[in-house]
């Protein structure tokens, strides 16, 4: 969850740094630092708060220098203020550190620390860590070799960076388990190093992704890459396609504003190479899924947190409904304590924008350790989730900056779809006609999305009128249940109002007691096999009183004789239609939080990644 930011070579790093941390904001934070060796001595700079803080006190005591790491804390262990933000030094003012992840036995090794005399200056975890490199610093041993004996004593997953006034020539950073990745990025004589791409994207696209139990030292002119027992390890560069710029708002307000109107692109990209609309083959090359294997499983477990779950949830239903092939969901931070029955002929599919969810990567090893097949359907290139997969769908949506997943959404629901008809062509339940009927239907839901996206100012107008409530409830059935699930997401987790997703036909075992004239119901009920089912449900809310928001299909003259107000959306193929209902709603809640003065890109308590259970 925090980030971090790492430069050495002939520019002053203090800007790098700060440039590169305002770049990770979207990872969610409560405090930020940085330390830059100054003078042949560390200079420390921190704040609780947002960068702005920092980069006042910055300009008030000014630090330079040719090598600096720098660090956005989301806490964990200790408040979010000066004291405990990173970076952290040891006792010595030699040593300095920045950290994400959790120390698990920070309680043991601070207690052992103390009885040898240390003195603790914040109530992190992380400083037992400097702590323990400072044990073993000596003039025999030096930062990287003193980094790797305090390791040993980590239970946890951690990404960590040092430097030493002592060494100032070189960057030490460490990966251990999947907390937020380390990257480092190679320039012109210059290096970078970061948690995450967009930091230093401006700078290099030519970069190493540390896997766990690695270290890198890094001087100007390169990386040295080791395991943590110091053996030297060969490591290939690569070449990342996001452009920086890309990563940037545009011409609009807020991140998530702009990824909303960016699904006609990313719909597009995520269907780019790998349909052939005349035979209506698909090809998913990084699955590396051969017709044996395809024939060979039996059951496919899709795991996921959040959004993710409810692509998962759609997910369920395509591959059922296409492949005939029993297809179960499991929200990751279950299925990682279940010991859920899986075995080699069962692929546990993890669905995830960052792909460093912690409980989704703590999932996945729960399915490799019992011989499942890996899959993932991964945005972020070179995360752990990739990494760790046998294969792997790219959502190939471009960086999603804003907290709250859009677009990283709608190119799963495709990816699925993509995949069930795959898997159904290898397995030999349709046959080449069937393909190629199924594969047609992709061709129209970028420019469907597209007609969603330019009925922005008539969803405004519904944003105006349930911008003040307190609770909404939201219905779906079928495969646009999940999509009820999604909406009321959105609206909770953007604008902070209480709503609730719930499978509609279960209205009458309870819920509809909640129905009255203050608390607005969203239907979603778009031509689809559940529609009948959808009006009987809205006209029961409309007998106890209820206010109907309705998403609805172009033309339905029926429901808008029953709903107050509809949020319409054009006719399309019920398979892919979650794609398209769920673009009015992400709307409406961006709107009502806008109308609401919040921080639509950082939401209060949130972060873009959840590296920590
Ligand atoms: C969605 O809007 C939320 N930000 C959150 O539920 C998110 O989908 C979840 O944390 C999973 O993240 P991932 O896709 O990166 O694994």
């Amino acid at each position: 969850m925090c980030g971090i930011v790492g430069y050495i070579g002939p520019r002053d790093a203090t800007p790098i740094i700060l440039s590169g941390l305002k770049r990770l904001e979207y990872r969610g934070y409560d405090s930020a630092g940085l330390a830059v060796i100054q003078n042949s001595s560390i200079e420390v700079r921190r704040d609780a708060g947002k960068l702005e803080r920092l980069v006042s006190l910055v300009e008030k005591e000014p630090v330079q220098g040719k090598l600096g790491i720098g660090h956005t804390r989301w806490a964990t262990h200790g408040e979010p203020n000066a004291r405990n933000a990173h970076p952290h030094m040891g006792t010595t003012g030699e040593v300095v550190l920045v950290h994400n992840g959790i120390v698990e036995n920070f309680l043991e090794l601070r207690d052992e620390l103390a009885t040898e005399g240390v003195e603790f200056h914040s109530d992190t975890d992380t400083e037992v860590i400097v702590h323990l490199v400072e044990r073993y610093l000596s003039t025999e041993i030096g930062l990287e070799e003193a980094a790797r004996k305090a390791l040993r004593h980590l239970r946890g997953h951690h990404g960590i960076v040092l430097i030493s006034s002592k060494e100032p020539d070189k960057i030490v950073a460490a990966r251990i388990g999947n907390a937020g990745g380390v990257v480092v990025g190679f320039g012109e004589g210059e290096m970078f190093l970061a948690s995450d791409l967009p930091a230093i994207l401006e700078h290099t696209r030519d970069v190493v992704f540390l896997e766990s139990r690695q270290m890198a030292v890094i001087t100007e002119d390169g990386m040295d890459l080791q395991t943590l027992n110091g053996e030297k390890l060969e490591h290939e560069i690569h070449t990342v396609a996001w452009d920086p710029v890309a990563a940037e708002k545009g011409e609009y307000r807020h991140f998530m504003h702009k990824e909303i109107h960016e699904q006609v692109r990313s719909t597009t990209d995520t269907i780019a190479g790998r349909v052939d609309f005349e035979s209506g083959e698909v090809r998913l090359p990084h699955l590396n899924l051969s017709k044996e294997f395809a024939q060979q499983i039996e059951k496919i477990v899709v795991i996921a947190c959040g959004t993710a779950s409810y692509a998962a949830m759609v997910g369920k239903i395509l591959i059922e409904r296409i492949v005939r092939l029993p297809t179960e969901v499991d929200i990751a931070s279950e299925f990682r304590y279940r010991d859920p029955i899986v075995d080699e002929n069962t692929v546990v599919l993890a669905i995830s924008q960052s792909g460093e969810t912690a409980d989704t990567l703590a999932a996945m090893a729960a399915g490799r350790e019992r011989g499942a097949k890996l899959w993932s359907i991964v945005n972020a290139i070179g995360s752990q989730a990739m990494r760790i997969s046998d294969g792997y769908i790219s959502m190939q949506t471009g960086p999603e900056i804003g907290v709250a997943s859009t677009k990283a959404y709608t190119a799963p629901l495709i990816d699925l779809y993509m995949l069930a008809v795959l898997l159904a062509d290898l397995r030999g339940v349709i046959d080449k006609k069937q393909r190629r009927e199924l594969v047609a239907e992709l061709r129209h839901v970028p420019d469907l999305v597209g007609q969603c996206l330019q009925r922005e100012p008539d969803i405004q107008k519904v944003a105006e009128v349930l911008r003040d409530t307190s609770h909404c409830l939201y219905l779906g059935r079928g495969i646009n249940m999940p999509t009820a699930y999604e909406g009321a997401l959105k609206l909770k987790e953007l604008s902070y109002i209480h709503a609730e997703g719930y499978p509609a036909g279960e209205m009458k075992h309870g819920p509809i007691a909640l129905v009255e004239e203050d608390m607005p119901v969203v239907a979603i009920a778009p031509k689809d096999p559940w529609y009948e089912k959808m009006i009987s449900q809205i006209e029961q809310t409309k007998a106890r009183g209820g206010m109907v928001v309705a998403v609805a299909t172009d033309g339905d003259e029926l429901i808008s004789t029953l709903a107050d107000l509809v949020l319409w959306v054009p006719q399309v193929n019920w398979m892919l239609s979650p794609a398209i209902t769920v673009i009015p709603l992400q709307i409406l809640a961006y709107q009502i939080a806008v109308m609401r003065g919040l921080d639509v890109d950082q939401p209060r308590n949130l972060a873009k990644s959840v590296t920590v259970e």
